[in-house]
């Protein structure tokens, strides 16, 4: 472990003798097991996948560094992507390595802080589109349809290659498949990555058995949920914010297939999963990873029954992606002392009492 996603599963991605295999630190994630939620909640076991550990600090670079080895591997001049952030973070990275030159579309005013900061750190060329992500996406397969730049969206096939190494992560670890993985849905690309590595896995006889497949939208950007797209998607979490899914069929196949569900959950929800994951488990996922948790709160709460189930919650991306909302969505205080040691001891003894 640790050689990077290309190395690590070689055989089990498209890789030929002239891919490049190079690598930022990608994969090898930790799976954390929950101490409060998942007695809480009756699981018989709970875990949390910190994609957020990845290199650009979320589960993008997994399908990056494939998307950008392949790129490479076919001379390709530039790549683009739109992105609600962590793609183009991701891009801008693997691409500043490489010597890419990279340009991402993101929706203008709609991007995490984190995000966009990290686009401009690794020289990215920002193009700010006023309309939203589905607007954003739908431009950039026009243009690379019409010039030699390569798309490096999910829609390219070798991103979603890499993104179910995730589910071989998880298999390896736990030494057989879950019975249940929660994740957010977006764009569906990574429902659709780790219920194809889930089932390559099973074929390959590594696991014997596979999850169901628990997916969730924020319920104002929730057009799987609802069966139609939304022109106008809103929620607090950015990253998910999505009216109109590339990957929409993919995901439903998932779903079908694996016996599982794909439902929202409210902005109330997500922030409550959000504040609960960090301040009880010191997991601080961004606003859309705890779309997953929000979902197996929810779920629990309706009554399902999870009392000998092995369970995995994908955080796909880190808290500190989007520092705004952490910081006007915190419930903690911040106190203010005079720089003296009567006064620390006014405050921190009766804080500790
Ligand atoms: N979680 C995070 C942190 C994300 O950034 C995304 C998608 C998702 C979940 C949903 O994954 O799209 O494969 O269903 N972010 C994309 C982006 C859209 O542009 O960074 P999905």
């Amino acid at each position: 472990m640790g050689v990077g996603v290309l190395q690590q599963y070689r055989e089990y991605l498209p890789i030929t003798d002239s891919t490049p295999m190079l690598s930022l630190g990608e994969g090898d994630t930790p799976l954390v097991r929950s101490n409060r939620l998942g007695p809480e909640l009756g699981c018989g076991e709970l875990y949390f996948k910190l994609e957020g550990c990845n290199p650009t600090g979320s589960f993008k670079d997994r399908g990056m560094v494939v998307a950008i080895a392949k790129a490479l591997e076919e001379h390709s001049v530039g790549i683009m992507c739109a992105s609600t952030g962590n793609t183009s973070a991701s891009a801008a990275a693997y691409g500043a390595y490489c010597k890419l030159p990279a340009m991402v579309l993101i929706p203008k005013g709609e991007v995490a802080l984190g995000k966009l900061a990290q686009a401009m750190a690794y020289g990215a060329k920002i193009i700010m589109v006023d309309g939203n992500f589905d607007v954003a996406l739908k431009l950039v397969r026009d243009f690379t349809s019409r010039h030699r730049i390569t798309l490096v969206n999910s829609v390219n096939p070798h991103r979603l290659q890499g993104q179910k190494t995730a589910a071989f992560e998880v298999s390896d670890v736990l030494g057989d498949a879950p019975d249940y993985l929660f994740i957010p849905v977006g764009n569906a690309g990574n429902i659709t990555a780790y219920w194809r590595g889930f089932k390559e896995y099973y074929q390959a006889e590594l696991t014997t058995l596979l999850p169901h497949m628990m997916g969730f939208q924020a319920a104002g950007a929730a057009p799987i949920v609802l069966g139609h797209p939304i022109k106008n998607p809103q929620t607090i979490a950015s990253a998910i914010r999505i009216g109109n899914p590339a990957s929409w069929q993919s995901a439903l196949e998932a779903r079908d297939e694996s016996g599982g569900v794909i439902d929202s959950v409210t902005d109330d929800e997500i922030l409550d999963a959000y504040r609960r994951l960090a301040s009880t488990e010191g997991v601080f996922g961004e606003p859309a990873s705890a779309a997953s948790v929000a979902g197996l709160i929810k779920l629990v709460g309706q009554g399902l029954n999870l009392s000998d189930q092995r369970v995995v919650c994908i955080i796909t991306g880190s808290g500190l992606k989007d520092p705004d909302l952490a910081v006007s969505s915190s419930l903690g205080q911040t106190i203010e002392v005079e720089p003296t040691l009567e006064a620390l001891e006014a405050v921190a003894l009766t804080a500790a009492l």
